[in-house]
């Protein structure tokens, strides 16, 4: 039995606009609707922490009424045939819906919530979850488990090692305009083939497949390309 090829995700906001979950810069996207250093930033959240509890109140009640979609569930369906790890910008979970069995949040989880005093003591919440500032679990105040702008990526470098081990990177659905996860695409490994699936993809290296194509569609292509030889 020889080892899978590892094929290594790397997903934005774009995977999940099929499934209904607003991106961010897009026409109409989230931070044109509200704005970003207010309700996603350390400084925000220090300014006004009941509007960021209130904003990803919003986000996870707006969740509980999406489903995964036909990109989601694919990605799983490739597990039959590759080592698929997911790194994902979302804090959405639909990976994880869709049955993803290895995935890894950069920038948080809208579905767990964490003791302000203590960043690794974690809490599962519900998609109607709403917390306050004053809210209390287990003795601990918490906020959500987001990473905000001005805070550190603590899940980054681990993300670095498994991009470095892709034997095939699949980038899908991100403008690619925030680091350091846009900076992903630099630890593949010379020769790793590497897709960008984006119906509006912004500018990547040369040698880069780019399939200008919505998520499904797009996920739909890259898997006839990937399984043509191997059934
Ligand atoms: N299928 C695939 N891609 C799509 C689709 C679709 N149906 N619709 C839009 N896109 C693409 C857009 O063309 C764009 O390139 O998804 C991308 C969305 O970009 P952003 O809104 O910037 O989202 P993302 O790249 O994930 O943002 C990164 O920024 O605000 C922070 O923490 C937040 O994780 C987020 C990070």
């Amino acid at each position: 039995m020889t080892a899978k090829p590892r094929l290594v995700i790397s997903s934005g906001a774009g995977i999940s606009a099929e499934s209904g979950i607003s991106t961010f810069r897009d026409a109409g996207g989230l931070w044109e609707q509200y704005p970003v250093m207010d309700v996603a930033s350390a400084d925000g959240f220090a300014r006004n922490p009941a509007l960021v509890h209130r904003f990803y109140n919003e986000r996870r009640a707006d969740l509980g009424k999406a489903r995964p979609n036909r990109a989601h569930e694919i990605l799983h369906e490739l597990e039959e045939d590759f080592d698929v790890y997911v790194i994902t910008q979302n804090v959405d979970d639909l990976h994880e819906r869709a049955g993803s069995t290895k995935v890894l949040h950069l920038h948080g989880e809208l579905m767990k919530v964490r003791a302000v005093d203590n960043p690794s003591l974690l809490f599962p919440v519900g998609y109607d979850t709403c917390t306050t500032p004053d809210t209390v679990i287990e003795g601990h105040k918490v906020r959500p488990h987001i990473v905000f702008f001005q805070e550190a990526v603590p899940m980054f470098e681990p993300a670095t090692e498994i991009a470095g081990s892709a034997d095939i990177f699949v980038i899908v659905g991100t403008s690619l305009a925030v680091y350091p996860a846009a900076g992903l695409l630099h630890y593949v490994r010379a020769g790793v083939p590497v897709y960008y699936i984006d119906p509006r993809p912004s500018p990547v290296p040369a040698g880069v497949t780019v399939i200008p194509l919505p998520a499904t569609e797009g996920m739909a292509e890259l898997a006839r390309i990937l399984l043509k030889d191997r059934r």
